[in-house]
């Protein structure tokens, strides 16, 4: 129990990951609150909390407690908000929002900060989320590694065309270009910023040399010493960063229906601070 509040923070793996305690979602958070929250978040990279449901209200105003609202370019919405992103499947569906490894969205320029997703129907087993620490991901790679990646530039893509049936992309399909150790702006941590759902290129390298450190990069982020996994409750919410995560929503469940709201934060332009402190390849 934290000796400032009747707040619990309880950790889910020593790496990533915490359930959180003793906090009521449905209603505005004092900033006392929200500090004790937004620390324990910067700990431990992804919160969980178990119900009430939250009405669309309740669902924004906690989103917006971090920042502003992120609109994701294409996928479908509920209660005719955008902000109010729908995540679900069911048996007629072809795919499943996020079931390989990323960070959300982070072919926008300004990649999202934060993921707020709250699971309003479940199925009788399965729909698991994994976390991955890209903390660590950075830090359990090899010096030299690490090196030569800091001063690297990968474009991230997108391309949505089609992919959420017959719903308009809210914009166009993003592209951008980021740094592939990027430098976390609360934490002042380094992070490994290149994922398999969005990463297409690293910049300056050959095809077949970007290829073949992506396809290693992308392997060694599927390494669960590094990972949590949460298994969902009806109602459950989960808080992530995604400057520092990435998740994958396994789909184990075809045919029920597994189905929530995510609510997305803006987020800033990902920058590298190199070691001695100096420059920025942002
Ligand atoms: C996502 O936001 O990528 C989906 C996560 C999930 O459905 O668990």
């Amino acid at each position: 129990m934290n000796s400032r509040s009747n707040l619990k923070i309880t950790p889910l793996t020593p790496r990533i990951g915490a359930v959180v305690e003793g906090v009521d979602f449905t209603k505005p958070l004092t900033d006392a609150i929200f500090d004790e929250i937004h620390e324990a978040w910067m700990n431990h990279l992804v919160l969980f909390a178990h119900g009430p449901a939250l009405t669309p209200e309740q669902h924004l105003s906690l989103g917006e407690r971090f920042g502003p609202l992120h609109i994701h370019p294409a996928a479908p919405y509920a209660f005719g908000n955008p902000a109010l992103m729908q995540i679900h499947t069911d048996a007629s569906s072809k795919r499943n929002n996020g079931e390989g490894w990323h960070s959300d969205v982070s072919a926008d320029l300004e990649p999202p900060m934060a993921s707020i997703l709250q699971i309003h129907q479940t199925p009788s087993y399965g729909g698991d989320t994994l976390w991955a620490n890209m903390y660590l991901a950075f830090e359990m790679l090899s010096d030299p590694m690490q090196r030569m990646l800091e001063g690297l530039s990968a474009t991230h893509s997108a391309n949505y065309d089609g992919y959420y049936g017959d719903h308009q992309p809210q914009r166009e399909n993003p592209v951008a270009t980021h740094p592939v150790v990027r430098t976390h702006p609360v934490t002042g941590r380094s992070a490994l910023f290149v994922n398999s759902g969005f990463t297409k290129r690293i910049e300056g390298l050959t095809k077949g040399e970007s290829d073949a450190l992506l396809g290693y990069l992308f392997e060694h982020i599927k390494n669960p010493n590094f990972h949590c996994r949460f298994q969902w409750r009806k109602n459950a919410i989960a808080i992530w960063d995604n400057r520092c995560t990435q998740h994958m929503a396994v789909w184990d469940y075809y045919p029920e229906t597994r189905s929530g709201i995510r609510v997305t934060i803006k987020g800033d332009q990902p920058f590298f601070k190199p070691r001695n402190g100096e420059g920025s390849n942002a």
